[in-house]
């Protein structure tokens, strides 16, 4: 059983949230003649994979081009996470291969960007001497006057924390892309405080982008021939825009004031980003339980092309640990909001969630709470994880961490074996239909087989025919092993 509690860990460790792999490939060596090369490496959540194109884009400004052999690199990034004690401890082994070729090749500037580098500040830098800078996630513009720092001898440090940076005016370089779908940040940071979490320390205060900022670059993404695009944000249903800083210097210059702009909720945000082409989905990740509104669902029935996939982690079945994490709603609360989802999309929309298993004090029963939860709901999908107490947490200060590593693992197994089974319930209804898929390349095993993802967000499998990747595809489910569907075209 060990065994498959690593793995699973690992797996929750390394793709956080929906990330598809551990690492930001960088699918083409852009470096030219005379340029200076980077190599960037990212951790975690999908919004770091997305802070990793805003910094390569600063890089290129600074005649930085990339590549995709470390060994080759002038210049080494690791974009961190912070989430758990394993995401950090990947990261540190990882600096220590790092260091064996900094040995070899002593110019070599390593740098530790992103929540790892926001949480120990400059502990990276002197009591481990294992990086030449340390960045925090806001301070990614400032990334070439820090390898400035490096190359006259010095540490490049910069970890302060913005109220107001969304980096909205930056064009992202599409690092890890395939052409086909690509990630869209609308805010950065959290106001959350689940008690469990350290993001609200290492990301900071929660700040929406500029919606009309977002829209031109979603335009530019299908003109580019994109079709997908995923809105990410810690807490997309807290998204609100309301120009008033704008406002008022306009107001102040004595500006026509006909331009004043309303307030951008999440759902007008949706809707705007759906209006750019029919012919471009439109998905969104993470909404909180105690956010999502029936207007963001109801605008999601409107539109064809808003992918009907909610990412709705519930953290746990029972009430009083719920409390305890701070996520501010109740078991029947998300009940509620599970009953609403599918009285609008029956059984059409696909729900995931994240779990934590052995939080501070939960009971045996309060265990069952949440394997009882699962049952009701019966999630697509679940990203799994026993808890791991973050220094200067809530929960690290005021709650004891009093549940023994084995009680932890046991009660993960069980959540996890029960979403395999559901996950295999939910798979099935899907056999005998025909679903729209965009098709965003060959299958793993063979080069005769396209996959795709349908509107909820399942794979599926095929034999190509004479299909075309980035185009939308009819396929007839015919059968489902384990995540994925397997269908024909028709
Ligand atoms: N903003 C998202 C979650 C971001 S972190 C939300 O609120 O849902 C991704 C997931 O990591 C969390 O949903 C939680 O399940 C897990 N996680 C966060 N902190 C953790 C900790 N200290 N121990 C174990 N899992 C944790
Ligand atoms: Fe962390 Fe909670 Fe914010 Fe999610 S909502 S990032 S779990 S504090
Ligand atoms: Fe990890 Fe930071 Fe994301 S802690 S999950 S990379 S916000």
């Amino acid at each position: 059983m060990s065994d498959l509690i690593k793995d699973i860990n690992l797996v929750g460790d390394d793709i956080d949230q929906k990330a598809v792999s551990c690492e930001v490939k960088v699918t083409e060596d852009t470096a030219k003649e005379g340029q200076r090369k980077l190599y960037i490496e990212s951790y975690g959540c999908q919004m770091n994979f997305s802070d990793s194109e805003i910094v390569a884009s600063v890089m290129q400004e600074n005649n930085f081009g990339t590549t995709k052999d470390v060994e080759e690199a002038d210049l080494v990034f690791l974009n961190t996470c912070s989430i758990r004690e394993k995401a950090e401890q990947t990261v540190r082994k990882r600096l220590t291969v790092f260091n064996k070729i900094k040995k070899r090749k002593p110019g070599m500037i390593i740098g530790v960007l992103g929540c790892m580098a926001e949480r120990l500040k400059t502990q990276l830098l002197e009591e481990e001497k294992m990086v030449d800078i340390v960045a925090g996630p806001d301070s990614y513009r400032d990334l070439p006057k820090l390898v400035g720092d490096v190359d006259e001898g010095d540490k490049g440090v910069n970890v302060f924390l913005s109220r107001d940076e969304t980096y909205a005016d930056i064009a992202p370089v599409r690092l890890n892309s395939n052409g086909i779908t690509a990630m869209i940040s609308i805010m950065r940071g959290c106001d959350n405080m689940c008690t469990f979490c350290v993001v609200p320390f290492t990301r900071g205060r929660e700040r929406s982008r500029d919606p009309h900022s977002i829209v031109k670059e979603a335009q530019e993404l299908f003109d580019q021939g994109y079709k997908e695009v995923t809105l990410l944000g810690q807490n997309v249903d807290s998204y609100k825009w309301s120009d008033e800083e704008n406002n008022k210097a306009r107001l102040e210059k004595k500006e026509k004031t006909d331009e004043i702009e309303e307030v951008v909720n999440f759902a007008n945000l949706l809707e705007m980003v759906a209006q750019v082409s029919p012919d471009l989905r439109v998905r969104f990740s993470t909404s909180h339980p105690k956010d999502i509104t029936d207007e963001v669902l109801y605008t999601m029935k409107k539109y064809e092309n808003i992918c009907k996939f909610i990412h709705l982690p519930v953290q746990s079945g029972n009430t009083r640990v719920l409390d305890l994490m701070n996520r501010t709603y109740t078991r029947e609360w998300y009940i509620n909001r599970i009953d609403k989802i599918r009285e609008i999309f029956g059984d059409e929309c696909g729900v995931s969630s994240d779990m934590i298993t052995g939080f501070c004090s939960e009971t045996e029963e309060e265990h069952q709470d949440t394997l009882s939860l699962m049952e009701y709901v019966k999630f697509d999908f679940s990203y799994m994880f026993f808890y791991s107490e973050r220094p200067g947490t809530l929960a690290e200060k005021k709650l004891e961490d009093d549940i023994p590593l084995e009680v932890k693992k046991r009660r993960l197994q069980e959540v996890v074996t029960l979403q395999r089974q559901h996950a295999a319930e939910r798979n099935a209804l899907n056999v005998g239909q025909t679903q729209k898929v965009l098709i965003e390349g060959y299958s793993k095993r063979s080069n005769e087989h396209f996959q795709g993802r349908n509107s909820a967000n399942k794979v599926i499998v095929f034999p190509k025919g004479d299909a075309q990747i980035g185009t939308y595809a009819m396929v007839k489910v015919h059968d489902c092993t384990g995540g994925t569907l397997l269908g024909e075209l028709v």
